[in-house]
């Protein structure tokens, strides 16, 4: 059937499963401070993680500028075949930019996974200014996205009954 292809779905679901734990953290500091060492931890695993999606968001553009996309949607629909490309070209968009501006606002070295330290970019106060607000606002535009992303794929699954999220499961899965 049509489907995404494994590296693809891998990519998918462990992208998700990092971004929901990095947003999860920082709200959260205070009960992941307990096993992290304080918030000193909690920010250096928040930070790792971020960096982590933007590597993994960046391999996953390569990979699907090899494979491509299923087609998954009805292809005489142009209104959903749009939307959907819109919707999932925003994803991307914040899954670069999230983890971009939390690079550009920090005034302290990173401490990737505790182990190799990133020295913090040489920018004016105004430029981590800006990058913070953007960081601090775009979370919102990421959650309506997110929040309506898995609403529509579980429509289609629920509702439509079509192979829409099957495309984006393993095989194995159905
Ligand atoms: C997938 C990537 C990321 C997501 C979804 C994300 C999301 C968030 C969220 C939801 C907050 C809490 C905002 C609030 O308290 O209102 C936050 C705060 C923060 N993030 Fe990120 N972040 C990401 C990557 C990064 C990266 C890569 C860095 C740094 C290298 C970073 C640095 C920070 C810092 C320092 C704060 C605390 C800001 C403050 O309140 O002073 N983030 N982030
Ligand atoms: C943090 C959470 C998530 C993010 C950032 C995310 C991001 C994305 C992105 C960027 C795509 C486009 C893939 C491409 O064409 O290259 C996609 C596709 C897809 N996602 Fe997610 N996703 C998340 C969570 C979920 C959840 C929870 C579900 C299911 C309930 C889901 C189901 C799907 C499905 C079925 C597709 C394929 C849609 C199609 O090609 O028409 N995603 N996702």
């Amino acid at each position: 059937m049509n489907r995404y292809s494994t590296p693809q779905i891998a990519l998918h679901w462990l992208t998700a499963l990092l971004v929901l734990t990095n947003i999860a953290l920082p709200y959260g500091h205070d009960f992941f401070g307990q096993f992290l060492g304080g918030d000193g931890g909690v920010f250096t695993l928040h930070k790792s993680i971020g960096l982590t999606v933007l590597a993994l968001t960046l391999l996953r553009l390569v990979v699907r500028a090899r494979h491509g996309a299923p087609q998954l949607l009805p292809p005489e629909d142009r209104f959903q075949q749009v939307a959907a490309k819109a919707g999932h070209a925003l994803l991307y968009l914040l899954l670069l930019a999230m983890p971009l501006t939390g690079l550009l606002f920090g005034k302290r070295p990173v401490n990737l996974f505790w182990l190799v330290e990133i020295a913090p970019l040489p920018l004016s106060d105004d430029t981590r200014a800006l990058a913070k607000q953007f960081h601090l606002t775009a979370q919102y535009v990421l959650y309506a996205l997110i929040l309506g992303h898995a609403a529509i794929a579980l429509w289609h699954h629920y509702v439509r009954r079509d192979g829409v999220l099957r495309g984006m499961l393993p095989a194995a899965r159905h």
